[in-house]
């Protein structure tokens, strides 16, 4: 049932605030007098000191599963400790690439049954490593044949093209960083800085129950009082909402998509926790619109791609404030002096910090600012927006693009 959307993937889209609430909920707990915030997995509880002993980390999957993957990657490195290594399904076993007893193999997959992610768990399974599955579908064969694992809860996703799984599925890789970390007193205020900002990335209707966040005066303004079901207790829950926030991007996005309904190609420009943010972006615009659309880290734009820049070519830069922040900004200034034709997704207030000639030499997109590791999960929706409205406009199946399944069941 799409509700008042015209299409699945809009619906899925514009539902992402609901989603990841559920992909929270229970989860994000108030801990004893040590330790104020932490999170509870209950999938992975009897294993969460194999994996933060493990001598690796490997993350598999396919597509939009993989950039998931990819976008946790860093806090995944930071909080455990433990080195990550990303393997695409089909490569791994393709190359029958190395895989020990002392590993831990996490396969990510929105269906749980992709073909090429099966065989890969397999041959992990065949090696005696440590397999974790992260899936949204109770009871799929990922899930199933996995030592443990996590749901991802993000609902019924229909639309090909995966848009709230990814998110989700960001999120529980984030909440996995904080598990493995949880025992170090040296990032404890590094991970409660990270929970409060899952906190306040969508709806806090349901968590407010299981996690007591001390409020500022800008969430009061945005309180609301909730009645618990039989408990009969009203309790305020934050409305803070950041995806919701960026999600009033739509209307902009789709006279972007107007600007761009002819065009032949685009490109996508990413790095740190947001290389993954570029590849997802194109991924989405090429499999929906059938727009030829390359993600690229930015750090490798002066091996190659630089000689593709023009006054014509379309290039969408992620540059919202991080540790790369002023990378983003040399990168955007050598752009721009090669003519360039630039859209800028910023945090907000930065457009005057990302544009080198000012408004006119570039479009900005401006986003809400969120902790650094979960603002992949707010910058990947206006791209997943843009992808929608290039889409609709080109006139071609947004639900079901052409030659795609949603799940690929065959090698
Ligand atoms: O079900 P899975 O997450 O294993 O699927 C993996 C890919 O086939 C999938 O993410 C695909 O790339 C999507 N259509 C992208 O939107």
């Amino acid at each position: 049932n799409k509700g008042k959307y015209e299409h699945y993937m809009q619906k899925e889209i514009h539902e992402q605030p609901e989603s990841l609430t559920t992909t929270m909920r229970g989860r994000l707990k108030r801990g004893g007098s040590t330790k104020a915030k932490t999170v509870l997995l209950g999938g992975l509880k009897d294993h969460i000191k194999s994996i933060r002993r493990s001598r690796r980390i490997v993350f598999i999957g396919c597509g939009t599963s993989y950039n998931a993957a990819l976008a946790a990657r860093p806090i995944i490195e930071e909080l455990s400790g433990v080195p990550v290594t990303m393997e695409i399904a089909s490569d791994l076993v393709d190359r029958q690439g190395p895989i020990y007893r002392e590993d831990t193999a996490v396969f990510v997959s929105q269906s749980g049954e992709t073909a090429d992610t099966l065989l890969a768990l397999e041959y992990a399974l065949e090696n005696g490593a440590l397999c974790v599955g992260i899936t949204n579908t109770v009871g799929s064969a990922i899930a199933r044949n996995t030592h443990c694992g996590i749901h991802i809860n993000a609902g019924c996703e229909i639309g090909v093209a995966s848009t709230k799984a990814y998110t989700s599925q960001i999120v529980v890789m984030a909440m996995l960083a904080l598990a493995i970390g949880d025992d170090a007193i040296s990032s404890q205020a590094r991970r409660e800085a990270i929970i409060d900002g899952l906190f306040d990335l969508p709806s806090m209707l349901h968590l407010a129950f299981s996690f007591n966040r001390s409020l500022d005066y800008k969430d009061l303004f945005y309180c609301t009082v909730v009645h618990l079901g039989k408990s009969n207790m009203f309790l305020p829950c934050i409305f803070a909402d950041k995806v919701r926030e960026v999600l009033k991007l739509d209307q902009e996005m789709k006279e972007l998509a107007k600007l761009l309904i002819a065009e032949q190609s685009l490109l996508v420009f990413g790095r740190g926790y947001n290389f993954a943010t570029a590849l997802e972006g194109a991924l989405k615009v090429k499999e929906v619109s059938l727009m030829h659309s390359e993600g690229m880290l930015a750090g490798e734009m002066k091996h190659g791609p630089l000689a593709l820049v023009d006054e014509n070519l379309p290039i969408i830069v992620i540059a919202t404030r991080d540790a790369c922040f002023s990378k983003q900004q040399s990168v955007i200034q050598q752009l721009h002096a090669r003519k360039g034709r630039l859209i800028v997704v910023c945090s907000k207030g930065d457009a005057a910090a990302v544009c080198p000639g000012g408004s006119s030499s570039c479009r900005v997109i401006e986003v809400p600012q969120v902790e650094d590791c979960l603002q992949p999960v707010v910058n990947i929706i206006p791209l997943q927006l843009l992808a929608y409205h290039l889409t609709v406009l080109r006139g071609y199946n947004v639900d079901q693009p052409r030659n795609l399944a949603k799940s690929v069941t065959t090698q």
